[in-house]
This record gives structure tokens, C-alpha cells and sequence, in this order.
């Protein structure tokens, strides 16, 4: 009976981690990390100052690591957004009431330029922005509604059960077996002129840009399809991409609040 129930425990700590640990750790350090190599000076003392000497790569997770406790449950809905099917445009009065990716991002932004929040308010939403930016770039987490964002999607990786999601939340990363700073350190080498375009744009237009691509990766597979290598080789350089795009803007927004 005891072992039966550790079993149990085992089985349900295991599966709860491994299906909500979006990005998966080191796909969001890496992003996190690739925005401190772009924070201006200001930003970076003011970034250190309110993490009490972390960095961007440390708290990324927060965001993940709180959806254990009951108390935080609200911000579940949080790490993602759908539209709803047919639909090509975001509105806030078809906008989950909820709240969503968008709304996650917006309202922490809002926080940290707001004079009147106070440090603990803004160090909260500092490390909710920096995993939310880092969702965003998850193309998946701009799914669509009904199959939630992939996740209903099974597929087989290497072998093994797994899902849409999931590929592209953590099992690529973790295949390529690099540390989130050897990640964060391997990425394009961007001129200054191209990594102002990256940062351009709004939120909505970076939903838009990762639905888009969410769509060619609904077109990448057949439900129970065996994936492994050949799935790797051509879709990996894309998560990289994403990667150091979500540090970039990351580090924009940044920028801009602490300007
Ligand atoms: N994770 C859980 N539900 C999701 C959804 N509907 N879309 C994207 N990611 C999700
Ligand atoms: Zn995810
Ligand atoms: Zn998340």
C-alpha cells in the first residue's frame, strides 16, 4: 500500500513538472541571460538593485516555480494566449477575462513604471515579466485554444510519449544539452541596426509574429508521429532563434523603463 502511494506521488510529481514547465529552465535562463548582455548600464543597477543582487537568468523560473502554491493560482492563465478559432485579431472584450500572456506582460510593465507600486510590488513583477517575455517566444504559447496550445497533441520523441507542446516547451532544449549560458552565449552575432529591429514592435505585434509561427509548427507534425533527429535538425535553430529574440526585447523593454 505504502509503495503504491509513493509510486503514486512519484507518478504525479513527475508528470505535473514535466507538462507545466513551459519553456523548461534552461530555455528561459538563456533568454534571461541574453538580456543582461543587452541591459544599458542604468538598467542593470536598477535591475540588481530590485532582485537584491540576482540576475535576469536566476529569477526567470519564478514565474513557473509558483504555480505549486494555491495562493498564485490566479496567474495560471497567465503563461499563455489563444484566440479564439477563425479569429486573427487580439481584442480586449474577446480577451480571456482571466488574463493572458498579453495582459501578464503589459500588467508588469505597467507595474515597474508605475512611481507608486512599491519595491516589493515591482520586484514581483520583474520576475514575472522576464519568464512572460520568455513564454511569449514559445510559439505554442500563442496556440490555439482547443488543443491547448499542443499540449493535446501527442506525438513520440525518441521514442517515448510526449507531446506538441512539450517538444518545443522542453524536450528540444534538453536534447541539445547545452547550459543556459553556453546557449545564451552561442547566438547570432546581430548588428546594432538588426537588433533594434528585433526590438521593435509591440507586444501584440510579437503575439502576432509567435501565432504565425505556431501555425507553421501545427503544420510540422501528424498527431502520434515519431520524432527525433530529422525533427531537431530543422526545428531547433528555430527555438534558438526564439531564444535570443525574447532576451533582446526582454532587455528592451528594460531599457526603456529604466531610461
Ligand atoms: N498551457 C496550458 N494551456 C494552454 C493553452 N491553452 N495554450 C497554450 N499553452 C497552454
Ligand atoms: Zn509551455
Ligand atoms: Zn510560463
Amino acid at each position: 500500500m505504502r509503495i503504491t502511494l509513493l509510486v503514486a506521488a512519484f507518478l504525479i510529481t513527475t508528470f505535473t513538472f514535466a507538462s507545466e514547465n513551459d519553456w523548461g529552465r534552461t530555455g528561459h535562463r538563456a533568454t534571461g541571460e541574453v538580456a543582461e548582455q543587452h541591459l544599458t548600464k542604468k538598467a542593470k543597477a536598477q535591475v540588481r538593485e530590485l532582485l537584491n543582487g540576482m540576475n535576469l537568468a536566476f529569477v526567470s523560473t519564478y514565474g513557473d516555480d509558483i504555480k505549486s502554491d494555491p495562493a498564485y493560482r490566479k496567474y495560471n492563465p497567465w503563461h499563455y494566449v489563444n484566440l479564439e478559432p477563425g479569429e486573427t485579431k487580439y481584442t480586449k472584450e474577446k480577451a480571456n477575462p482571466k488574463g493572458d500572456l498579453v495582459h501578464a506582460i503589459n500588467h508588469s510593465i505597467a507595474v515597474l513604471k508605475d512611481k507608486n507600486a512599491t519595491k516589493e510590488d515591482k520586484e514581483f513583477h520583474l520576475k514575472l515579466l522576464v519568464h512572460f517575455v520568455g513564454d511569449l517566444h514559445q510559439p505554442l504559447h500563442a496556440g490555439r485554444g482547443e488543443d491547448k496550445g499542443g499540449n493535446d497533441i501527442q506525438v513520440r520523441w525518441f521514442g517515448d510519449g510526449s507531446n506538441l507542446h512539450r517538444v518545443w516547451d522542453s524536450e528540444m532544449i534538453n536534447d541539445f544539452d547545452m547550459s543556459y549560458t553556453e546557449l545564451a552565449h552561442n547566438t547570432d552575432v546581430l548588428s546594432k541596426k538588426e537588433i533594434r529591429n528585433i526590438q521593435q514592435g509591440s507586444v501584440l505585434d510579437w503575439m502576432y509574429e509567435s501565432k504565425e509561427l505556431a501555425n507553421r509548427v501545427y503544420d510540422s507534425v501528424e498527431t502520434g508521429e515519431k520524432l527525433g533527429y530529422q525533427y531537431m535538425y530543422e526545428w531547433f535553430p528555430v527555438v534558438h532563434d526564439q531564444v535570443q529574440k525574447g532576451g533582446l526585447r526582454l532587455a528592451g523593454i528594460l531599457n526603456e523603463i529604466y531610461k
